[in-house]
């Protein structure tokens, strides 16, 4: 299995749905784990669960001297940064016509100016052969009612990895957007939506995936070696619906390993 030992890792909204999931992970494969969220209960509950040595804060993302405060305390505490999973983020559906100002502000900050600014904040601390994470989401591909500032936030996510890998190349640091289908997480009940429409909205969901059924977050899965993670062309994660079967996955992971190997990148 692949390790993290002496990785430092920062997840923004580590503290619930698919960031904690993946800080569990890396917690696993041994890194050094520092989380952000809002929710001091919920930072209180996730760092019980990392365990010894993670440090849990609360960070609004849509502040940048927040996340500038943030990133200085992991830096002071681990004196380095390999990886940055930018989860932070959610949707308030409304109709376009119903979107006012605050709503506006508050999707397109958590979800663009949050990732945004704790990367550009991140990347003077971090190595050749580190790594951006960010979240995007269906949602930034294609059209979804009641989502008119979450997508178009989550497809500039998209955009901005492009251009990021134009400007981080030199410096070999990665960048990668990860796009998940819908996964029943916490923030899944944040839609902003009555009750009903809620469960018919998941509903929704759930019947665009072909097998009929929401996915589950397997970050790392496919991972690379670690002795190949500098390797800044390499993919670093995918998300794994659990709905696939596991020799499909096997294959999957199979494939990359012989594409990996003939490109040179497991020495
Ligand atoms: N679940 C899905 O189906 C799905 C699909 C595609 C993309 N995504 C993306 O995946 C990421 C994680 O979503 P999730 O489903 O895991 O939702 P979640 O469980 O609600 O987690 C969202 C996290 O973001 C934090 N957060 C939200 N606004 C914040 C702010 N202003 N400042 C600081 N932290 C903030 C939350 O902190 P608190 O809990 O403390 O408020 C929480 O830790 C999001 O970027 C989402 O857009 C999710």
């Amino acid at each position: 299995m692949m390790k993290f030992d002496n990785k430092v890792v920062v997840i923004t909204g580590g503290n619930s749905g698919i960031g904690l999931a993946s800080a569990k992970r890396f917690r696993e494969l041994g890194a050094s784990i520092a989380i952000s969220g809002r929710s001091a209960e919920k930072l209180d509950a996730a760092k019980a669960e990392l365990g010894v040595g993670a440090i849990a804060r609360s960070v609004d993302v849509t502040s940048v001297d927040a996340i500038t405060a943030f990133i200085e305390e992991v830096v002071d505490a681990y004196g380095k940064i390999d990886v940055v999973v930018a989860s932070a983020g959610g949707v308030t559906v409304r109709p376009f016509a119903a979107m006012d100002e605050r709503l506006f502000d508050e999707d397109l900050d958590r979800n663009f100016k949050g990732a945004y600014f704790a990367a550009q904040r991140a990347i003077p601390r971090m190595q050749p052969g580190s790594s951006l994470i960010f979240l995007g989401s269906a949602a930034g591909s294609k059209g979804f009612q009641g989502m008119s500032v979450y997508g178009p936030a989550k497809a500039a996510l998209r955009n901005l990895v492009r251009v990021l890998a134009t400007e981080l190349g030199d410096a070999g640091i990665r960048a990668n957007l990860v796009s998940p289908g819908p996964i029943p997480t916490p923030g899944m009940d944040r839609l902003g939506l009555p009750e009903d429409e809620l469960e018919k909205a998941k509903a929704g969901f759930a019947s665009m995936v072909p097998l009929g059924r929401m996915g589950a977050w397997a970050l790392l899965r496919i991972l690379p070696t670690p002795s190949s993670i500098s390797h800044r062309t390499k993919p670093v994660m995918s998300t794994a619906p659990r709905s696939l079967s596991m020799a499909v996955w096997r294959k999957f992971e199979k494939r990359l390993q012989q594409r990996h190997r003939s490109k040179g990148m497991d020495q």
